[in-house]
This record gives structure tokens, sequence and C-alpha cells, in this order.
């Protein structure tokens, strides 16, 4: 099989740590996740921990590194935290070799529903800050997309599904 390289992106609560492992066990994959490469690169156990220590600012630092450390990967399902999209260079970095970008687009309703952790994402804490995030990254999401899949009221099989069908259709 030829080498595929799968980039999920969407905000926080979108469903790419749950649909991400079904994709790659659909298409027999590695599965590597860019918020469990900057906490095992960094001397903490948990993000809240990072941004605690080094603030947004470290944590951003680290996940470019983290990005910039996958830029020769060309054969994987790749999920990242919400924020990648903060910097061209992280998008660039995940596109090299092939990268195809997948944006799973969720309401804003949809993802204070299923988020069960606020504790554990900084960035959600406030729910008045987090939506106006929400406002101003959802085009740019869109616009780094290749594909995009709508998931209000899917299950992470109908979204994997769906990748799949619409990645079938680009080849
Ligand atoms: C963030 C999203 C989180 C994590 C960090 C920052 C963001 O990942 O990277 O808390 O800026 O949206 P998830 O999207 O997996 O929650």
């Amino acid at each position: 099989m030829k080498p595929l390289k799968i980039v999920l992106i969407g905000f926080m609560g979108c469903g790419k740590s749950s649909v991400a492992p079904l994709l790659a066990e659909r298409l027999s994959l590695p599965l590597l996740e860019v918020d469990r490469i900057v906490i095992e690169r960094s001397d903490y156990e948990h993000i809240p921990a990072i941004f605690e220590a080094r603030g947004e600012t470290g944590f951003r630092e680290l996940e470019a590194a983290a990005a910039l450390s996958l830029r020769d990967t060309h054969n994987a399902v790749i999920s990242t935290g919400g924020g990648i999209i903060g910097r061209q260079e992280n998008i660039d970095n995940l596109r090299h070799r092939g990268g195809i970008v997948v944006f799973l687009r969720t309401t804003f309703d949809e993802v204070t529903r299923r988020i069960k952790d606020f504790e554990d994402r900084p960035l959600f804490r406030d729910k008045k800050r987090a939506e106006e995030l929400f406002g101003k990254r959802l085009p740019i999401y869109a616009q780094h997309a290749d594909i995009i899949i709508d998931t209000d009221g899917k299950n992470p099989n109908d979204v994997c599904s769906e990748i799949l069908a619409k990645l079938e259709a680009l080849q």
C-alpha cells in the first residue's frame, strides 16, 4: 500500500482522540498524538501542569517542536491538539511528505456536551473565552483542510467511515 499521512485537526472535543485510533486501526497505520509527544518530551505528566509551569507560550513551543518532529513521518495517523493551527509552520510540518489534513467540524454546543474533563483543558475552563476562541479558529481549520467532516450527532465509527470514503475519493 502507498504511504499515507493523515492529520486530524479540530477544536477541543471534536472527537480527534476517539476517531484517530479507529482510523489508524482501519488503515493499519501507527497512531501518533501531538499532545502525547509534548508530554513525553516535557518534565510533566499532563497538559495542565505544562500550562501552569511554562504558560501557554511554553506549551506552544513544545507543540511546535513536536509538529517539527513529525515532518518526515509519511505513514501514520496523527492526532493534534486544537491549537495546532495557531502557527502556520505546524501545518507546513504536518503536511510535509504528503500529509492530508482532515478537519472534524463540530458546533460549539456539541463540543461542550462532549467534553467531560474541563480541568484537563486549560483553555476550556472559561466557557465564554472558549466560545470566542472557537469563533476565531473555525475559519482557520477550514482553510487548512483537505477534507471536512461534520461530526455533530455522529459516533466515532461513523466519522471514521466518512473519512475513509472521502480519502478514497481523493486518491
Ligand atoms: C488545546 C487543545 C488541547 C491541548 C491543549 C491546548 C487548544 O488538545 O493541546 O490543552 O489550544 O485548543 P485537544 O484539542 O485534544 O483537547
